[in-house]
């Protein structure tokens, strides 16, 4: 079995677009037949609502639970925080219990790890973790960093030159230099892109001003009130409008998600052999 890729999508500002990418990306490299896990590390729970649980806060036991038992050393061989989808990938729900776990974790030890040494333990049985994060830069979010290989952040064109995306490329570094060497940014793409702004040489622009210290996918997603449905609709955009432009541009993300890493996965084999 392949090694698993574990991916926050991240982005300090909220409303950019990260739950709905980590819902129909997992939808997506699920129909791919790829094991996908899906974690709502945001307190909010709003991927967890989107998931078809309307009252995240409700919901008994949670990723906040299980990160308690972490920090307190309970190691458990049963999973009942890992639910089953549908659409064929597992999640772990996320809700308020987790901001009172970010709030303890000042008195933790290896606090950065708590999600990691979690996730270590449940990660080999997927191809793909999918790690959706609060719009903050605070330690649930240092957890999701710290824990990944990777990390996806979608952004509005309009917010592309503000210090939030210096911020936060900051904090990746930080991670990457302190705590997880292997973090790398899979990459930078546009969402909610208005028709007036949905022109071809947007990408190329965004390319030319970033394109030299961070990798930026082609995939744009479109501002669609299709997308804006799928948090209530409880299907992924694949099912909601399967022949839609935002059905189109979430098959590109897949796609383009999963040939991150194989042009360096494909030259070390070359190298080996
Ligand atoms: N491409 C899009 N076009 C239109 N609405 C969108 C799009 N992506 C997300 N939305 C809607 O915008 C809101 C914020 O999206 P969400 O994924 O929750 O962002 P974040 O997780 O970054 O806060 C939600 O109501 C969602 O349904
Ligand atoms: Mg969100």
């Amino acid at each position: 079995m392949p090694k698993t890729k574990v991916i926050a999508v991240a982005n300090q500002k909220g409303g950019v677009g990260k739950s709905t990418t980590v819902y129909n990306l997992g939808a997506g490299l699920s129909m791919h037949g790829k094991k996908v896990l899906l974690v709502d590390t945001d307190p909010q729970g709003d991927l967890t609502k989107m998931l078809g649980h309307r009252k995240p806060h409700d919901m008994p036991y949670t990723l906040g639970n299980v990160l308690n038992d972490v920090t307190e050393g309970i190691l458990v061989s049963e999973h009942p925080e890992i639910l089953s989808h549908k659409e064929g990938f597992d999640f772990i729900p996320g809700n308020r219990t987790l901001s009172a776990v970010e709030v303890g974790l000042v008195n933790v030890m290896s606090r950065e790890t708590v999600l990691k040494r979690y996730l270590d333990e449940v990660k080999n049985d997927y191809d793909y973790v999918l790690l959706d994060c609060r719009p903050a830069l605070g330690m649930l979010v240092i957890n999701a960093l710290s824990a990944s290989d990777y990390v996806l952040v979608p952004v509005q064109a309009d917010y592309l030159a503000a210090e939030d995306m210096t911020e936060l490329i900051g904090t990746v570094q930080q991670v990457k230099r302190q705590i997880n060497p292997k973090l790398q940014v899979g990459g930078i793409f546009l969402t909610m892109v208005n028709d007036t702004n949905f022109r071809k040489d947007i990408v190329t622009a965004v390319k030319e001003n970033f394109g030299k210290h961070l990798p930026v996918m082609d995939t744009v997603i479109p501002l669609t009130v299709r997308l804006a449905e799928v948090s209530t609709a409880d299907k992924s955009i694949f099912l909601h409008e399967p022949r839609g432009r935002a059905t189109e541009s979430y098959r590109n993300l897949v796609k383009e998600v999963m040939e991150i890493g194989e042009k360096q996965r494909i030259k070390s084999a070359h190298i080996g052999r």
